[in-house]
């Protein structure tokens, strides 16, 4: 595996591979890697030639100092993982590189509901710098495909709706979310829970699960009321369990309204916010 640092020396390489016909994967992360990343890696090295993964702590979409320094940093460790899954390339840069004072890097995009719903609701100007991470690391990489989890439904989503606007013809491929045996999905979050809560945190599965069973047998808000209940009861604190159209976002009240149906969870257990979500009918 090649570790680069530098955007021109990235550059320089991937124009040469480029050249031979080769088809680039790129699967952006910030780092602190597990299983949910490696299967991201996975899926690049399957329908690519060279799979390139970024690691980069963005500043610009932490809306939390604090969460910001507390973000778990290991890049030999890292990197060892990266390797064993057979990466080619690791891109490590230093926010000048991402964000040199010369380059206008803000992006100006119009994402309606999209970015103001769920976690824009809770996370202000979380998906502004999130979209102007992806589109600066997009410019650098030049991939052919980039690989991103269903974990982070509504990222993906509004990841989608820039790709559109930006009319890049980079393919989007949405991987499944990777659980712990328990069904906690897995999260460089996880391993700040202490081990009952982490024991306790499968409840946000069995929440899902449960929303998915119910979903056609009784009325919307029950669910999303019996959802709550649950998580409280297993020693959440929840922001909100939601039952959204999976392509606008938007709060549902009727299941027959639209094909595709996403119910997404986002809840503390102590000091650590997990987000889940589970496609309960449709794609
Ligand atoms: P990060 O949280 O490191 O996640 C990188 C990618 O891994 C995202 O596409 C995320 O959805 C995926 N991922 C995380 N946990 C997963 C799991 N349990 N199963 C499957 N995939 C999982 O998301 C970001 O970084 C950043 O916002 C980024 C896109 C890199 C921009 O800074």
């Amino acid at each position: 595996m090649y570790i680069f640092k530098k955007v021109a020396d990235l550059q320089e390489y991937l124009a040469l591979k480029r050249q031979k016909g080769l088809k680039i994967g790129f699967v952006p992360t910030m780092g602190a890697l597990h299983e949910g990343h490696i299967s991201l890696i996975e899926a690049s090295n399957e329908s690519s030639d060279i799979t390139v993964c970024s690691i980069f702590v963005n500043p610009t979409q932490f809306d939390n100092t604090e969460d910001l320094q507390k973000y778990t940093r290991n890049l030999p460790k890292d990197a060892e993982m990266l390797g064993m899954a057979q990466t080619d390339i690791l891109f490590a840069p230093s926010v000048q590189e991402i964000y040199p004072p010369n380059l206008v890097t803000e992006i100006h995009l119009e994402f309606g509901q999209l970015t103001k719903v769920l976690e824009g609701k809770f996370r202000t100007g979380h998906f502004e710098g999130m979209v102007q991470v992806v589109s600066r690391l997009l410019d650098i990489v030049e991939p052919d495909s980039i690989y991103m989890g269903q974990k982070d439904f509504q990222q993906t989503a509004i990841v989608k709706s820039m790709l559109q606007q930006q009319r890049r013809t980079v393919s989007l491929v949405t991987c499944p979310i990777i659980r712990e045996d328990h069904g906690l999905a897995m999260s460089s979050r996880n391993t700040r829970l202490a081990d009952t809560d982490r024991q306790n945190a499968k409840a946000i599965y069995e929440a899902l699960l449960e929303a998915k069973s119910q979903l056609g047998k009784v009325s919307i808000a029950d669910i999303k009321r019996k959802a709550l209940v649950e998580l409280e009861a297993a020693g959440f604190r929840s922001e909100y369990f939601e039952i959204v159209d999976g392509d606008s976002l938007a709060s549902l009240t009727n299941e027959s309204d639209v094909p595709f149906i996403v119910a997404c969870v986002a809840a503390y257990m102590g000091e650590v916010r997990l987000i889940d979500n589970m496609i309960l009918k449709g794609r």
